[in-house]
Formats: structure tokens, C-alpha cells, sequence
């Protein structure tokens, strides 16, 4: 008889063969997981739990916030304040860090998260998540924002939960990808899905095509090329997706595979892009790499970037190793 492996069996696991996980991550990712649960009873509560609709106020990206948004983001606060296991957290939702309050030990691990990825999916009832990302603290005294800035390739555990038919949470410390389903009756995740595998090639991108005529040169060429299907220079058709989660698209790709894209546009032209790079592009891009894809600005791999402030944006390219290598191509020849 084979039993389910749960997330802490899994974790337990990781930490005794490969010693990838000391204790300290180990009670970290299930913190954050407890945390995610109990995000995602309050998604599927919705307008039952008086969780929808918009907050009285913007975040530091002026982002007029959801309640969810706000409602996640102390859900996490509050889970890993106390356990001893990080120095601080950052958050899209807070402007500067949260360091973890005088009363409680101070832990070597340094969190970010997006606490509600997908926020104008929440009133109308499609898939959203929460993403997230754990450095290690530099050595030395103490915890300032500078110690939060480090390349994404110094993660040492990134994953996101999505909270859709299922909730899903999908998770890397560095070998490979795995995907852990809520029990709902049981209480706990389990494993559903390990080794996760991006196919190289692909036939469906993710975009939002609202945006096509504020793209740069190289971005229009790619798209018009997928557009013109069989005919064109592809030589075959190309289907597309856009949820407008990121969460739920880079869900899919780690799936099925594809492509997903939020490119630099000519709408705010002195913003790198859309995305935040240390709490969504970087976990995002390792879990894809993890997977045997890729993910690019367009000039670097957005792991190798090293990050000027806590709320950097970034061009994004993800997903199937061959089809980001053909942007990143594009990009290299329009230079
Ligand atoms: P958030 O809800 O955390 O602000 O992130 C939303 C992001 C991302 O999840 C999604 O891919 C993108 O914004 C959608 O942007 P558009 O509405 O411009 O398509
Ligand atoms: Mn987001
Ligand atoms: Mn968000």
C-alpha cells in the first residue's frame, strides 16, 4: 500500500538525503504553508466572509489595495513573526521591511512575498495566489533593506500557492519542482506532482495584447510571428492565454508549458516593467529554471540581476527554454 506524502514527510525527506533544508527553512515552508491554508479558506469564503471588494487604501506601488490583499499579507505577517526562523520579511503590500518584533528570536532567514498575486481576479472569482521567496541573511548585526538585495539566484527556497478548482502549492529548494495539493478534509498538503518538467517547445504564449502598441521593436516581431501561425515564419499555429494572474499563467506553463510575457512598454517608459523583481519575477524565474526552463529581461537571466531597491520592476520573459530563447534572440539583434 502506497501513502500520501505529505509536505512535512516531503520537507523531512529533502532535509535528511540531500541536506538542502536545515531545520530553520524546514519550519519556515511550513509556516508559510499553514499560512497559505488559511489564505485560501479565506478566498473560498468570499463574499460569505465579507473579503471582497477594495480597501480604503493604496500600497507603495499606488495600487488601490483589495481587502484580500491586506488580509493576506497579515495572515503571513502574523504566522512568521514569532517562530524564531527569519530576521525579517518585505512584502508588495508594505513599503519597507517588517522586521521581526524585539520579544521574538531572530532567525537567519530573510522572507518577500507577494501576499495576493492576481488581485483584480478576486471579485469575479478566478484563479489568484500568493508567491514567494526566502534569502538567507547576510552575516552581522542586525537587518537593514540592503541585506534584502540580493540576486535571485541566493534564493534558497521560492514557491507559490494558487488558490483556484484547487489550491495548489508549488515549491523549489533547489531540486526540482514539486506541486502539493490541499486536503481539505485532512488539513495538510500533499504531494501530487514531483520532478516537474516545462517542455523546450510550445505553441501558446501569454501576453496581454492590449498593450501591443506600446511594446519596443523586438517584442511586436515575436508576437506578429506566433500570429501569423502555419503561414508565417513559425510555420505553425500558436494558440493563447492570458489570466491575468501570474500566479495561475505560470501554473499552466509549469504544466503544459508556454510562454508568459509582461515586457517594458512605452506606457511608463521609465519603469523596467510591470512585474516586481524580488517578489515575483525571481521565485517565478527559479521555479521555471527549476523545471528545465528559462526566464529573461530580454538582455539577462533574471536570476543574475542584482536588485537596486526592494520594489524593482522588471521586464519578464518565462517558460519554455526555446521559445525565451528566441526572445532573448529577438532582443540581442534589435541592440
Ligand atoms: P498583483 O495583483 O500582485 O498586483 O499582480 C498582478 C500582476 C500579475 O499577476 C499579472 O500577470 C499582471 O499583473 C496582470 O496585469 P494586467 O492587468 O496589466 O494584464
Ligand atoms: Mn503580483
Ligand atoms: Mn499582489
Amino acid at each position: 500500500m502506497t501513502h500520501a506524502v505529505s509536505l512535512t514527510r516531503y520537507l523531512v525527506e529533502q532535509q535528511r538525503a540531500g541536506g538542502l533544508i536545515p531545520s530553520q527553512l524546514r519550519l519556515l515552508l511550513e509556516v508559510v504553508a499553514r499560512a497559505c491554508k488559511s489564505i485560501s479558506l479565506a478566498v473560498n469564503k468570499g463574499a460569505l466572509g465579507g473579503v471582497l471588494g477594495t480597501a480604503e487604501s493604496e500600497n507603495v506601488q499606488g495600487e488601490i489595495q483589495k481587502k484580500l490583499d491586506i488580509i493576506a499579507n497579515d495572515v503571513l505577517i502574523e504566522a512568521n513573526e514569532w517562530g524564531g526562523h527569519l530576521a525579517a520579511m518585505a512584502s508588495e503590500e508594505m513599503e519597507g521591511i517588517h522586521l521581526v518584533p524585539n520579544r521574538y528570536p531572530q532567525g537567519e532567514f530573510l522572507l518577500l512575498f507577494d501576499p495576493l498575486d492576481g488581485s483584480s481576479n478576486i471579485d469575479v472569482n478566478v484563479s489568484i495566489g500568493t508567491i514567494f521567496s526566502v534569502l538567507r541573511k547576510p552575516e552581522g548585526p542586525g537587518v537593514s533593506e540592503q541585506d534584502f538585495l540580493q540576486a535571485g539566484s541566493k534564493q534558497v527556497a521560492a514557491g507559490y500557492c494558487i488558490y483556484g478548482p484547487q489550491t495548489t502549492l508549488v515549491l523549489t529548494v533547489g531540486a526540482g519542482v514539486a506541486m502539493f495539493t490541499l486536503d481539505r478534509e485532512q488539513g495538510s498538503f500533499v504531494l501530487t506532482h514531483e520532478h516537474v518538467r516545462v517542455p523546450e517547445d510550445t505553441q501558446e504564449f501569454a501576453i496581454n495584447m492590449s498593450n501591443m502598441r506600446h511594446w519596443d521593436a523586438p517584442m511586436r516581431r515575436y508576437i506578429d510571428e506566433c500570429l501569423q501561425g502555419k503561414e508565417g515564419p513559425r510555420g505553425k499555429d500558436f494558440n493563447m492565454r492570458w489570466i491575468a494572474s501570474m500566479v495561475a499563467d505560470v501554473h499552466r506553463i509549469l504544466t503544459r508549458g508556454g510562454v508568459f510575457m509582461y515586457p517594458w512598454d512605452k506606457r511608463e517608459p521609465e519603469k523596467a516593467g510591470k512585474l516586481r523583481l524580488m517578489y515575483e519575477a525571481n521565485p517565478m524565474g527559479w521555479l521555471i529554471e527549476q523545471a528545465g526552463g528559462a526566464a529573461t529581461n530580454g538582455s539577462q537571466r533574471i536570476l543574475d540581476i542584482t536588485p537596486g531597491k526592494l520594489h524593482e520592476r522588471v521586464s519578464v520573459m518565462l517558460g519554455s527554454k526555446n521559445e525565451v530563447e528566441r526572445l532573448r534572440s529577438y532582443h540581442e539583434a534589435a541592440r
